[in-house]
């Protein structure tokens, strides 16, 4: 399985802002945007990633994440010149994703909660259709909105409904097979000009291979959109992290308990961060152990 995040866009709804800093490079609390798709695809046992990103951030995000050695992983870049619609982001993984089924994930998605974990290596075992996850929101007419019927099936999925037919938002978190390179080609722009993922996942609807997780309401998916939205991500995090003394989305973590890096890598990226509360962090929690206290329910690769 391999990943694919989309970083680009051009991030109006937070100007003046992301004029000179793209979105995804921003502060969510104690860590880059960046960090929490990527964790996500970590999360999920994915190691080859390809980050999309405007053509010029590429350098940026190069000297930010490296080739993900330091987590384990191995990160390629490639760009997209203009927001064309999601689906594209497709298209432009053509070679990075050959026959293999993949992730795609938007780069201002953030996901915290119970049963995560398990949810995305249930998505990541299914090799054929695709897999879409919703939330219950209280404006749907924002998201694509996915519509079930009495027996919790999936009916019908349109994108940003003005009379949307349910409160479930169809998140920015989509798994494929291989078919979808194809199908996502020869999609036509809708009237906004954009080559939609609804359109994408309506095929799969039609063809009876789309399946939905519905993401629980005890679930946190935060995006970062706008001003107020990502003060409340940053709000979220670090009322969690402050309670919990454990950290969301930090990928040193998620690497050194999957066995993904070494100790000394692990006290590397320590040695990085060691003047910040981010590398205070990465130093309790190497010596509280690596399968200590209420982490040990948890089960790595
Ligand atoms: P949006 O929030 O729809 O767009 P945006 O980030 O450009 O912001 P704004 O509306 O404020 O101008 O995008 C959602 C995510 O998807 C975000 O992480 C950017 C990414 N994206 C792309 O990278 N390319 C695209 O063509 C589109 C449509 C989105």
């Amino acid at each position: 399985m391999k990943g694919i995040i989309l970083a680009g866009g051009s991030g109006s709804r937070l100007y003046p802002i992301t004029l000179g800093v793209n979105k995804h490079l921003l502060p969510v609390y104690d860590k880059p945007l960046i960090y929490y798709p990527l964790a996500t695809l970590m999360l999920a046992n994915i190691r080859d990633i390809l980050l999309i990103t405007r053509p010029e951030d590429q350098d940026l995000y190069k000297t930010i994440l490296g080739n993900g050695r330091q987590w384990g992983i191995h990160i390629t870049y490639a760009t997209q010149d203009h927001p064309r619609g999601i689906a594209e982001s497709i298209i432009i993984a053509e070679d990075f994703v050959g026959t293999s089924p993949f992730a795609l994930i938007l780069g201002d998605n953030m996901f915290f909660g119970h049963g995560f974990r398990s949810m995305l290596l249930d998505a990541a075992r299914h090799e054929t259709g695709a897999t879409i996850f919703c939330n219950w929101v209280i404006d749907p007419e924002r998201f694509g909105v996915a519509e079930f019927d009495r027996q919790n099936t999936l009916i019908s999925i349109e994108e940003k409904p003005e009379h949307p037919k349910s409160n479930y938002a169809i998140t920015g978190l989509y798994f494929y097979d291989t078919q979808a390179i194809e199908f996502a080609k020869n999609l036509k722009p809708s009237p906004r000009g954009e080559i939609e993922i609804t359109d994408l996942n309506r095929l799969y609807l039609e063809k009876k291979q789309l399946k939905t997780v519905n993401l629980h309401r005890g679930f946190a998916w935060l995006d970062t959109g706008t001003h107020e939205s990502l003060l409340d991500a940053s709000n979220y995090v670090a009322t969690i992290e402050k309670r919990q003394g454990l950290k969301i989305a930090c990928l040193e973590e998620i690497a050194w308990r999957n066995n993904w890096i070494s100790d000394e890598q692990f006290l590397a990226c320590y040695h990085k961060n060691k003047n910040s509360s981010y590398g205070a962090y990465l130093h309790r929690i190497y010596h509280q152990g690596k399968y200590a206290g209420s982490l040990s329910n948890i089960r790595f690769a």
